[in-house]
C-alpha cells in the first residue's frame, strides 16, 4: 500500500529506530536506515533484507553537517523526494544529571545531538519532503519531556534526574509544534511520538515494552491519512499533554 514510498529513519542500526524501519518496510516503504557507523548500519540492513524488506543503508551522523548534506544529496539523486522522515537518533549523554549539578558540557552534548542534530537533518531534508505528496515527519519524544508529568511529584517521571535528556526532548516538542505550524497547508504533517519505556540500550533491558511496541507509535504517525493531526505528541494510549 505504500509501494514506491521512501522513508528515512535516523539512528536505525538498533533499538526502536531499527524496529521503526522494519515496520515501515513491512508496510511497503523503501526504508533508508540512517546510521553514523556504516558497518553497524549494514548489519541492520542485512537483517531486514533477509526478511524480504526493501532496506538500504545510508551514512548519517546527525551532528555532522557534511554527513547530513551528503545523505540528503544521495536521497535526492536516488529518489528525488522523501515521503517520511523519522527523527529517531538521540542520546542520554554520559554524566547526565540533575539541574543543580549537570556539567554544562554534558548539557551541550545532549542538545547537540537531540535538538541541533534533529533540526539540521529536518532542514536538510525539507526540500525533499516538499517534493513528496503529503510527507510525514515524526520526532521521537518521551514522557520525560512532559512538563505535566515531570511536574507531578507522584509521577515516576519527576524522579528521573537527567536534565540534558529531558530538556533537550522538551525542545524537540517545541520544534514539533513550530514546524507543524509553519507547514500547515502544505500537506506535510509533523508530530512527536513517545514510544514508552522500551527495552533497548537507552531504555534499559528490563523495560517492560519491546522496541517493536514503541516503534508502532511512530509508525502510526508516519502513516497518518491526509486529515491526520499535526503538531501534537502521541503515545500508545493517545495524545499526551506537553
Ligand atoms: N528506549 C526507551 O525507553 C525510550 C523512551 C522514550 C523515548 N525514546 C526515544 O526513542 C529513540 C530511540 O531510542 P532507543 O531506545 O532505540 O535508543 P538506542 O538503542 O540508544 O539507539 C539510539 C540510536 O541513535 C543513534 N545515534 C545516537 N547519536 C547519534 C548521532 N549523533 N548521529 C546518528 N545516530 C545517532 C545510535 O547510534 P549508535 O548505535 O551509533 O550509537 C542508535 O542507532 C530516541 O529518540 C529516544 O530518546 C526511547
Amino acid at each position: 500500500m505504500n509501494r514506491n514510498k521512501i522513508a528515512l529513519v535516523t539512528g536505525a542500526n538498533k533499538g526502536i529506530g531499527k524496529e521503526i524501519a522494519r515496520q515501515l518496510g513491512q508496510a511497503g516503504f523503501t526504508v533508508l536506515l540512517g546510521s553514523r557507523d556504516v558497518e553497524r548500519g549494514e548489519l541492520a540492513v542485512k537483517e531486514l533484507v533477509a526478511e524480504g524488506l526493501d532496506a538500504v543503508g545510508i551514512q548519517l551522523e546527525v551532528t555532522d553537517e557534511a554527513s547530513v548534506r551528503a545523505a540528503a544529496e544521495r536521497v535526492e539523486d536516488s529518489y528525488g523526494r522523501l515521503d517520511v522522515l523519522i527523527n529517531n537518533a538521540a542520546i542520554i549523554p554520559e554524566g547526565d544529571d540533575a539541574a543543580s549539578r549537570i556539567g554544562i558540557g554534558v548539557l551541550r552534548e545532549a542538545f547537540e545531538t537531540n535538538v541541533l542534530g534533529l533540526v539540521g537533518v529536518t532542514q536538510a531534508f525539507l526540500p525533499l519532503l516538499h517534493k513528496a505528496n503529503a510527507a510525514r515527519v515524526v520526532n521521537l519524544s518521551t514522557s520525560l519531556a512532559s512538563f505535566e508529568q515531570v511536574g507531578d511529584l507522584e509521577s515516576r517521571m519527576s524522579t528521573v534526574l537527567t536534565l540534558g535528556y529531558n530538556s533537550s526532548k522538551a525542545a524537540v516538542n517545541m520544534v514539533t509544534v513550530m514546524l507543524a505550524n509553519e507547514l500547515r497547508g502544505t500537506g506535510i504533517l509533523v508530530n512527536a511520538a513517545d514510544p514508552g519505556n522500551c527495552a533497548t540500550d537507552m531504555g534499559g533491558w528490563t523495560a517492560a515494552r519491546t522496541p517493536a511496541q514503541g516503534a508502532a507509535v511512530a509508525v502510526g504517525l508516519a502513516t497518518l491519512g491526509e486529515d491526520g493531526p499535526t503538531g501534537h505528541v502521541y503515545a500508545e494510549e493517545g495524545r499526551l499533554a506537553w
